[in-house]
């Protein structure tokens, strides 16, 4: 069983999971940019790779899904084994998404209504490297900036500057976008911000999923900060 949150994701991605699918990926290789550098590159040996993520920076992003958009305040800290999504929808709700290494997350708002979700997943949050094996695609302009563009299990295409390595863009099959507008390595949350209140603690966690490694992972992202799509479901 999937835990709610995933459910719901899937759920209400599945629509447009049909009609984008096809049509976002597939613009992407048939871009005559990537396929020109691809076909350019077949010494395999000589293909960048993605950065691996610094192990603590804050990041805002702009989100847009199909036209509903939201501002993600990122930080991530892998030392300290947390990751932390604030959600701000347009003119919407306010939602924290807080992840632990240990697989645990907490969805919740702080304002009256005192909403509260818990999941707990298979997998801790996404590591340093988490993009180790994607394929390399070529090199495309997004957002202005000439970027190395890898794709990851058929589930997210990601966006790197070539000069100066920071993410610029990443993009998921179901067509959620992300534009990361500030990325500053080694920026670091005070720990008082990394608690979830008490109303959280009311009710037991979901019992724990089992997946294998790639739905874990997938789960992971869908669940986390790369998507940041959290509705509560109340
Ligand atoms: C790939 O390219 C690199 C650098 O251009 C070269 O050193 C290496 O020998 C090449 N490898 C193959 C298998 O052609
Ligand atoms: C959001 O994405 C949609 C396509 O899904 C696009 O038409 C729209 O212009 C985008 N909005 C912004 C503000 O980027
Ligand atoms: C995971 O860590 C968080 C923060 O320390 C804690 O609140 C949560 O209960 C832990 N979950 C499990 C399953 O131990």
């Amino acid at each position: 069983m999937m835990p709610s949150a995933s459910k719901s994701i899937a759920i209400s991605s599945s629509t447009a999971l049909f009609l984008i699918v096809i049509v976002l990926p597939s613009s992407i290789f048939l871009s005559p940019v990537v396929v020109a550098a691809a076909a350019a590159s077949s010494n395999s040996t000589a293909d960048p790779t993605p950065t691996p993520w610094p192990h603590q920076f804050h990041s805002i992003l702009f989100m847009n899904y199909t036209g509903s958009l939201q501002l993600i305040d990122l930080w991530y800290d892998w030392p300290k084994g947390r990751n932390f999504n604030i959600i701000q929808d347009q003119l919407g709700k306010l939602l924290y998404d807080l992840e632990w290494n240990n697989g645990t997350s907490f969805f919740y708002t702080l304002d009256s209504s005192k909403e509260c979700r818990t999941a707990q997943l298979e997998v801790g949050i996404l590591r340093p490297n988490w993009l180790d094996g994607a394929n390399y695609l070529g090199q495309q302009h997004v957002d202005g900036f000439l970027c190395n563009v890898w794709e990851k299990v058929d589930f997210i295409w990601y966006y790197e500057d070539v000069v100066t390595k920071r993410p610029v863009h990443w993009l998921f099959y179901t067509g959620r976008a992300a534009h990361v507008m500030t990325f500053e390595v080694g920026a670091v949350l005070e720990d008082e911000k990394w608690q979830a209140p008490a109303y959280c603690f009311e009710n037991a966690p979901s019992p724990k999923a089992k997946h294998d490694s790639v739905i874990g992972f997938q789960e992971r992202l869908m669940d986390g900060v790369l998507t940041g799509s959290m509705s509560l479901p109340m």
